[in-house]
């Protein structure tokens, strides 16, 4: 154990409410009598088989004073005794360090988590690819390129068997597909009174898919099976560093796009009608940057906007288009059968150049959900 996970002394505070840590470095750290109350690790409070909590917090909160604490085994561990049940609960030191929340907060609006990293055609000189056969037999490898496609937003793969489905088996490597209307997977490829226009030879708009769903599909894969016409590239775009770039050009238009929820809206003559209204440039709670809605084909009127904001916004919504159609920020590939690619549909805008009605061109597209994603290169890292 590092001599700083260690504490040097502790003391209760607040009139038993809390309490407060001093590291060996003279660093210190508060947690509160309900935080400890709740998080308690013994049989009474989690169960010891999966690990889930037994307690509500009506059991104690409000009601729960720390009578008192101290050091053990060198300052690796410590032992509480709380009021009014005389519960007794004992922490380590490092459990304690390791969720520690008594710290200093990024207080930026639009802050990028530190696990991604932003790219643009001038900085992601490699894309991160794999072999089919080889992310399916060495889990090192697979669980590189899931991490590389987590930190980028996008991953190409290459050898995998040219045949209808065969992206629901890329999907089975990390996750659960999602089924929407559009089924299990859905073909992209020109048709007459297409519902869609993706399933004609138009090119298609840096876009997001489905922000008309709540939620909105995670991550997508695109799977070519033939593409022997003229053009019909893929493009791909980060979406988060094309907010970034937005909030240094202009930090109110950045705030607009991210304070009003722009309307989004899908209909296939009766069998659906999708609607949802969310931001342009989503935060989280902590003002993280979390989700890109972008897609012209599907944006509904806007109606949330104030009267005297709404050229202003009109304003920022120009600028956010222009940027991310800047072709500096684009990467541009051709796909070839066998192959595909995956976005992280939160973040990565992706697009496609026209194509000739000479030749064919055939992509499957399915959606799978990113939890698994995580929740894959979480397992197997450990
Ligand atoms: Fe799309």
């Amino acid at each position: 154990m590092k001599e700083n996970s260690q504490f040097k002394s502790i003391k209760i505070i607040d009139s038993g409410k809390a309490i407060k840590c001093i590291q060996k470095d003279g660093n210190t750290i508060r947690y509160h009598a309900d935080w400890l109350r709740d998080n308690a690790l013994d049989s009474e409070t989690r169960d010891t088989n999966n690990g889930q909590r037994l307690i509500n917090p009506s059991d104690f909160i409000n009601n729960t004073y720390i009578q008192s604490v101290s050091l053990n085994n060198l300052g690796k561990n410590i032992a509480l005794i709380f009021t009014p049940d005389q519960k007794k609960i004992n922490f380590s030191s490092s459990w304690l360090l390791k969720n520690a929340y008594d710290k200093k907060r990024k207080d930026t609006s639009g802050w990028i988590n530190s696990n991604l990293k932003l790219w643009n055609n001038n900085c992601l000189k490699k894309i991160p690819i794999i072999d089919y056969q080889t992310a399916k037999s060495n889990q090192d490898r697979l669980v590189s390129w899931l991490s590389l496609l987590n930190t980028y937003g996008f991953a190409k793969m290459k050898g995998c068997k040219i045949e209808s489905k065969a992206l629901l088996d890329v999907a089975n490597l990390f996750g659960y597909v999602r089924e929407t209307n559009y089924g299990k997977f859905f073909n992209v490829k020109s048709e007459i009174n297409a519902i869609n226009l993706a399933y004609t030879n138009l090119g298609l708009s840096p876009h997001t898919d489905n922000p008309y769903r709540d939620p909105v599909p995670t991550m997508q894969i695109l799977f070519c099976l033939e593409n022997s016409v003229r053009g019909g590239d893929s493009i791909v775009i980060d979406g988060f560093y094309a907010a970034q770039l937005l909030q240094k050009q202009n930090l109110h238009f950045f705030k607009l796009l991210t304070k009003y929820s722009a309307h989004f809206e899908f209909k296939e003559k009766e069998k659906v009608h999708l609607k949802s209204s969310r931001p342009l440039i989503e935060l989280s709670p902590t003002k993280e940057i979390i989700t890109i809605r972008f897609n012209n084909r599907s944006m509904a009127p806007i109606t949330d906007v104030p009267y005297k904001e709404m050229i202003n916004y009109y304003k920022a919504y120009i600028l956010f288009s222009k940027i991310i159609n800047n072709p500096a920020m684009a990467i541009k590939f051709k796909l070839k059968p066998g192959e595909c690619f995956i976005v992280d549909n939160t973040r990565v805008l992706h697009a496609r150049t026209a194509y000739s009605s000479k030749g064919s061109r055939w992509l499957q597209g399915c959606y799978v959900d990113k939890d698994g994603l995580l929740s894959t290169i979480s397992k197997i890292k450990k």
